[in-house]
């Protein structure tokens, strides 16, 4: 019998949350006591991470969050929440829609650009000079995976993100002030500068490297880099989709319907 109710009770275990009626327990610390004493950047921490971050750590984390909450509606993204809300989905289908495209090419790539900035980072503690190492770690991601650099590019901000120099600028003030080390700042700006010398242009560092690079400095996982992002850009999908659904619209698709795709089959209809 007895064992029979341990292994109920341990079907699900987790040190986030321990909970008896009238009792809420997160990591440790009753609810109550967080309420109205924690931001939502250190709760975010708490829970993902299990320890208190400091102020200003829990800061740079916040930083990091603000700066990607939206890309306007033609970022992939809020398109999709736009769109969804015009077939009738109600905000939680709007937003849902929104992170399901939050994956390796739009909004996802923090969590292959922290592996990356990771791999150098470990080259260069095991003696290898910064730019050899950040070549190697490019040509190796070149070659065995994507040509495309994760963190890096963007189809619409040339020559640069707004976005990153001002995150970049918040990671060298922390660093100065002793919140984090400033190794992973240098390791983007280094991996921006071997693309640009590779291309002979511009292939800026983008929200998702930027916000990477904090996510390094700070310790998160890779993986936690692309759900801090999720969470980021779920603001703008709750904006923009109760912003459309004031608007109204039914059935939106991603162009005017005068606008048609273009047609590569046999026997096109008009010429
Ligand atoms: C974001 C992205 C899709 C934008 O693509 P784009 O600017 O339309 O890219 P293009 O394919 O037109 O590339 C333009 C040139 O820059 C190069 N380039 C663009 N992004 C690059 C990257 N991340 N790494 C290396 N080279 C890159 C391309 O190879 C191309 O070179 P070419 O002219 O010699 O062919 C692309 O940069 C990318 O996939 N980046 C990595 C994923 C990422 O960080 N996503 C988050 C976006 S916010």
């Amino acid at each position: 019998m007895s064992g029979r109710q341990s292994d109920v009770s341990d079907w699900w275990q987790t040190a986030i949350i321990d909970m008896a009626p009238g009792q809420i327990r997160l990591r440790g610390h009753p609810i109550e006591a967080l309420i109205g004493t924690l931001t939502f950047p250190q709760m975010i921490w708490l829970l993902t991470r299990g320890d208190m971050p400091s102020d200003d750590q829990a800061r740079l984390l916040e930083h990091a969050l603000v700066a990607a909450v939206d890309h306007g509606p033609q970022a992939p993204s809020i398109a999709a929440a736009r769109m969804a809300v015009t077939c009738g989905l109600g905000l939680n289908g709007a937003m849902a829609t929104a992170v399901n495209m939050l994956d390796d090419v739009h909004g996802g790539a923090g969590e292959q650009a922290v592996a990356l900035y990771e791999a150098i980072d470990g080259a260069v503690a095991g003696g290898t000079p910064l730019a050899e190492a950040t070549a190697a770690a490019i040509d190796d991601w070149q070659s065995t995976r994507s040509r495309y650099v994760p963190g890096f590019g963007h189809r619409f901000h040339t020559p640069q993100d707004p976005r990153s120099p001002r995150l970049l600028a918040l990671v060298d003030a922390a660093a100065e002030a002793g919140t984090v080390e400033g190794r992973f700042a240098a390791i983007g700006r280094a991996v921006e500068a071997e693309l640009i010398a590779r291309k002979g242009k511009p292939v800026p560092m983008n929200i998702d490297g930027a916000t990477a690079v904090i996510y390094a400095e700070l310790g998160f996982a890779g993986p936690l880099a692309r759900g801090l992002f999720c969470l980021s850009r779920s603001v703008g999908a709750l904006a923009h989709g109760w912003e459309q659904m004031q608007q109204g619209g039914r059935n939106k698709g991603p162009t005017p319907p005068a606008y048609r795709w273009r047609y590569t089959g046999p026997d096109p209809i008009d010429g």
